[in-house]
């Protein structure tokens, strides 16, 4: 099957925007710097990559007669709020397993930002103490037990929507929509700056590329400081989304680039680079960016085109995934 006959529920408002970062490529004296907008990709509380990738899991979920979709992050996860506003969408019920994956002294950090939009929008969010993994938990388990042991039929939905069969396809879509926007901008992006944690983001854009004929560098920074678990975890997305999608070619280890360098020591917790970087984009171009995501990913932007690895005469796309409600779980980093 081609990309084109998967599926897709409509929940953006459109191709997201793509514009210019002009003061920030000025200021950094190297490559053009260009950004993605997933952050407004939708109307649905404040969108978000997740909000694509759930474009190609909805027809799934109401293909098996689900009623109910049952998903996984931390107190502060942007993919569980987009689960929940889509369930409102689509009018299912929702449980979060919401697990204390930061050690973030915040005290508001289970009641504000996302878990808060989570609630608004009518979710069951059951807290759980477990720290930081992506891989099965069995809390999770017990939510979707819970769910058919009163009569639901739910939909599970595994952290960031990524180890899921369709989980790549949201953004192997996405490269045919940068493709497009390139064509009406007569531009060319030859590289991307994406954040990976969970991984089908950049999995999905890799294998959409790879279907392309001009090749592009897709740069993911790394932001779970997990680098092995997110490198694997990228690299089988990628294989098996390019297995679904028929891509018709192995994808080459050269194809798969995951950096550490700007990941700090803990997932979900800001080290200077980071700060520095949602100062700077802040400053100089009114973009707000997140201190667990797009925070070290734009760090890692910033240094890349510094230092020219990333090269003067580059085009660069940053992908701008969302994450912004979750500032509000870190208020004590701006005070001053
Ligand atoms: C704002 C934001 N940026 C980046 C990512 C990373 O995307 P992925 O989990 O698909 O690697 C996520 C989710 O984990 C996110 O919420």
């Amino acid at each position: 099957m081609a990309i084109s006959d998967f599926p897709r529920y409509p929940l953006l408002f459109g191709p997201s925007p793509v514009h210019p970062l002009a003061r920030l490529s000025e200021h950094l004296g190297g490559a053009k710097i260009w950004a993605k907008r997933e952050d407004v990709n939708s109307g649905l509380a404040y969108g978000g990559n997740k909000t694509r990738k759930l474009e190609y899991l909805v027809p799934d979920a109401i293909a098996q007669g689900a009623d109910t979709l049952v998903s996984i992050g931390g107190y502060q996860s942007n993919h569980t709020r987009q689960v929940a506003a889509v369930a409102a969408k689509i009018g299912m019920k929702c449980v979060l397993v919401q697990e204390n994956w930061v050690n973030w002294p915040d005290s508001l950090n289970d009641r504000v930002g996302n878990i808060m939009l989570s609630r608004i929008m009518g979710a069951e969010v059951r807290i759980d103490p477990a720290g930081f993994g992506i891989g099965f938990k069995s809390s999770w388990q017990r939510a979707l037990d819970d769910v058919r042991n009163a009569g639901g039929v739910p939909y599970a939905i595994p952290a960031g929507a990524s180890d899921h069969r369709l989980g790549g396809l949201g953004f192997a879509n996405w490269a045919s929509e940068v493709e497009q926007q390139e064509r009406e901008l007569g531009i060319f992006f030859d590289t991307i700056v994406v954040c990976s944690v969970t991984g089908s983001t950049q999995a999905g854009m890799i294998v959409g590329f790879a279907g392309q004929d001009r090749p592009r560098r897709v740069i993911g920074i790394d932001a779970s400081a997990k680098i092995e678990e997110t490198r694997d975890q990228v690299a089988r997305i990628a294989r098996n989304t390019a297995a679904l999608i028929q891509l018709g070619r192995h994808l080459r280890d050269d194809e798969i680039t995951v950096r550490p360098e700007w990941a700090g020591e803990f997932y979900g917790i800001p080290v200077e680079s980071t700060l520095e970087a949602i100062r700077l984009t802040g400053r100089l171009e009114g973009v707000i960016i997140d201190p667990v995501y797009e925070g070290k990913s734009m760090a890692g932007l910033i240094d890349l085109v510094s230092s020219g690895e990333i090269p003067r005469d580059s085009t660069v796309l940053f992908a701008h995934l969302g994450g912004q409600p979750a500032l509000n779980a870190y208020s004590a980093l701006f005070r001053q």
